[in-house]
């Protein structure tokens, strides 16, 4: 099994993120690879994809992700599984729309959600690599979880 890390981020905390994510995958035996310009022609619909992205603007996605939204309102992706880890600030009445935009395109699509995304708020959570890290460990132990990737590439 491997993963596709989707990165959208404006000052680098999700791409943070994303890196912590790929150092634990790399300690449970998973290899993955990040995409900061991510192109569905690109990514191998037989892997996970892991979309990681933060909230810029009013709810908006950032601007490096924002091709890959365009490109998902085009397309069908029934064969793909994902997950989400979403960065926002609660401050904003746009918690997190931007891991919330990418969730209801990827379910258009009709790509399948495999847990309940992660939206993490970095007002409480300054850090937010600790918390994705946790989570993705705790998702990765789950038998219910493992049975699901088990037939992922
Ligand atoms: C100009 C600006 C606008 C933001 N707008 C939102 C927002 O609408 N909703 C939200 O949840 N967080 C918002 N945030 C918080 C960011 O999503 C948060 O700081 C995140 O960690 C940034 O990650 P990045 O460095 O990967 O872009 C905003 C931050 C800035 C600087």
């Amino acid at each position: 099994m491997q993963v596709e890390i989707i990165v959208g981020s404006m000052l680098g905390a999700s791409e943070y993120v994303a890196d912590a994510l790929a150092a634990k995958l790399e300690t449970l035996g998973i290899a993955s690879e990040i995409h900061l310009q991510p192109d569905t022609q690109q990514l191998d619909q037989n892997k996970l994809w892991c979309i990681c992205t933060s909230t810029h603007g009013a709810g908006d996605l950032p601007d490096n992700i924002q091709p890959f939204a365009e490109q998902l309102k085009q397309q069908q992706l029934p064969q793909v599984h994902y997950i989400i880890v979403g960065l926002g600030d609660s401050s904003y009445d746009t918690f997190c729309q931007g891991g919330k935009k990418m969730h209801q395109l990827m379910q258009s699509a009709n790509a399948i959600l495999l847990t309940d995304p992660l939206y993490i708020d970095v007002l409480h959570h300054p850090i937010p690599e600790d918390e994705a890290e946790a989570w993705l460990e705790n998702l990765f132990n789950q038998p219910d979880f493992k049975q699901q990737i088990h037939s992922l590439c």
